[in-house]
């Protein structure tokens, strides 16, 4: 059942399988230096996007003979530790992903050691991403039809649990990081100038030619095919890709799809409920 799938430890909803509370204590302990890179997400935000956008940035051109190592070693997640790298002799600059809350991230980051990049997706699509995106987890024994993982998702009972949550905190607490934040549908409007925000704010000052090389490996359909990039590398024991797939419509709006008339209202008075005092504009399609 779901109490076994995941376990709640301050708050959050994690996957018990690959992490555990001496993990996520550890983590606020981690020591970060100035040139680490915070990639931070409520899942199904744009994760991988950013992995893809980040380890070209640091790597492309001068990948010296380590073309073979995919996204998730690249930038690999902190609190699911997948591969049992050894973080603290990782050569700098270090790049890490994580879907913390600002509460529970590395203490230094407070200091303003490091940078942080922080993606949001409208709420909507997010949702929508996730309910695809649990039937191919595996260890999920009771998958849920929409209507009742749209009520999960709405109150937290998800891993990472709440999106409000995750999003709000971040936004609200932003002063006490070194971070920038990006919007998904941002990305997806104007993918060059997102890239060239994230190189300025990590101090990388690429060529014209290096941009546009990222900008064109970066988009839903060459990332699709680019086996070090589009997650079909994960294991079978964690992702199960004959029930979908990792990167799979990338749009926004496809909400429009799926939710009915009536989620959709319940939806936006939630939304306009939990998010009332957070300026934060969304486009939603
Ligand atoms: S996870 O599990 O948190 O790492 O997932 P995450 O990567 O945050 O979210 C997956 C969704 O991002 C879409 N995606 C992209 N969209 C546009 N362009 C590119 N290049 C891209 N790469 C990944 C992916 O398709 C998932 O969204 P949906 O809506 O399900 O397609």
């Amino acid at each position: 059942n779901d109490d076994r799938f995941m376990f709640k430890y301050r708050g959050i909803y994690f996957q018990a399988t690959y992490t555990s509370p001496q993990t996520i204590d550890s983590v606020q302990d981690f020591e970060v230096k100035d040139s680490d890179v915070f990639l931070v997400t409520f899942p199904k935000s744009g994760t991988v996007w950013t992995q893809q956008i980040l380890s070209l940035i640091f790597n492309e051109g001068h990948r010296n003979g380590t073309e073979k190592i995919d996204n998730m070693s690249r930038v690999p997640w902190i609190e699911y530790n997948l591969y049992q790298i050894d973080y603290d002799s990782r050569p700098s600059p270090r790049l890490f992903t994580s879907h913390l809350p600002y509460y529970l991230v590395p203490k230094d980051l407070k200091n303003k050691k490091g940078k942080i990049i922080y993606v949001a997706r409208n709420p909507k699509d997010v949702a929508v991403s996730y309910y695809h995106f649990y039937k191919i987890i595996v260890g999920i024994t009771q998958k849920k039809d929409w209507e009742s993982f749209l009520d999960d998702y709405l109150s937290g009972k998800v891993l990472c649990s709440s999106w409000f949550d995750h999003v709000k905190g971040w936004y609200n607490h932003q002063e006490d990081f070194n971070i920038l934040f990006l919007t998904y549908e941002e990305m997806k409007k104007d993918l060059r100038s997102a890239v060239l925000k994230i190189c300025r704010f990590v101090g990388k000052e690429l060529k014209e030619l290096e941009v546009e090389a990222i900008v064109e490996k970066a988009t839903f359909h060459n990332m699709k095919q680019d086996p070090l990039a589009n997650y079909t590398f994960v294991a079978e024991d964690i992702f199960d890709f004959n029930k979908g797939t990792f990167l799979r419509r990338g749009a926004v709006g496809d909400w429009k799809n799926l939710m009915t008339v009536a989620q959709n209202e319940k939806f936006d008075k939630f939304y306009n409920e939990k998010m009332k005092d957070v300026p934060m504009n969304f486009t939603w399609d």
